[in-house]
């Protein structure tokens, strides 16, 4: 009788269990065809919260971050949170990347994708893959990137370009990310993958300028192996 009366209870357990278990796994691949770019609240007042990467190292992610829009041809939004207030305007060079790409100004929403001004921009790239990196972690990039995922868009959060106020916060949100099903990668992975092969367009030319700005080991590395066909070493 006892274990008739809990079969139930052990079915559901049984079946949440496998629910938990059942969040892609699977190897899922950026598509540079497929694929946008998302700039969420990297604003000159809410870069003063980023605590879990030092200044210079985060200026430089969060405008490697919005390169790879240029570098790849990927339709890209900008959105930002009380602008007018003391969040602050975008740092210009990130403007200056995109002037024709569209910058929608939140005056309330938490998450980008409450706004429907947004959600239109989005909606607008017709694309189902979309790269994000925000300030901060656990708010402006996890709550949009949930919210995407519960759209049914593939999401790859680029974890060198969202910051916050230290780095319990970043694991915590990066988990709370990963379970829903949004892919967790550097930026060097993300252009990687946008790549696929150095003999692609873009490839070599486009990237090893890019790395040389953004990414020094790599962009020294390119040098040095330069360097040894220039003397006649390789
Ligand atoms: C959206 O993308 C799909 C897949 O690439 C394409 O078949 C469709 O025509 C596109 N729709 C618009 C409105 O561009």
């Amino acid at each position: 009788m006892q274990f008739f009366k809990s079969l139930p209870t052990v079915l559901v357990l049984l079946t949440s269990a496998l629910a938990a278990t059942t969040v892609d796994q699977t190897f899922t691949r950026i598509d540079k065809d497929k694929a946008m770019l998302l700039v969420v609240d990297h604003q000159l007042g809410l870069f003063q919260l980023v605590r879990d990467f030092s200044p210079d190292q985060f200026k430089n992610n969060i405008l490697a971050h919005a390169a790879l829009g240029n570098v790849f041809d990927l339709p890209t939004v900008l959105t930002t949170s009380a602008e007018t207030g003391p969040n602050g305007p975008l740092p210009q060079e990130i403007l200056d990347m995109h002037p024709d790409a569209p910058l929608i100004k939140r005056n309330g929403e938490v998450n980008a994708w409450d706004n429907s001004e947004f959600r239109d921009a989005v909606r607008a790239a017709n694309k189902t893959q979309i790269i994000l990196g925000g300030i901060v972690t656990e708010v402006c990039t996890a709550f949009l990137a949930m919210s995407l995922r519960e759209e049914g868009y593939e999401v790859f959060a680029n974890t060198d370009a969202s910051g916050t106020f230290n780095e319990r916060l970043a694991a915590e949100a990066n988990d709370r990310m990963s379970k829903a099903g949004v892919t967790l990668m550097g930026n060097f992975a993300v252009a990687m993958d946008l790549m696929r092969d150095w003999r692609n367009t873009p490839g070599t030319p486009e990237l090893l300028p890019y790395f040389d700005k953004y990414l020094t080991a790599y962009g020294y590395l390119a040098r040095y192996h330069s360097a040894a066909v220039t003397n006649g070493t390789l």
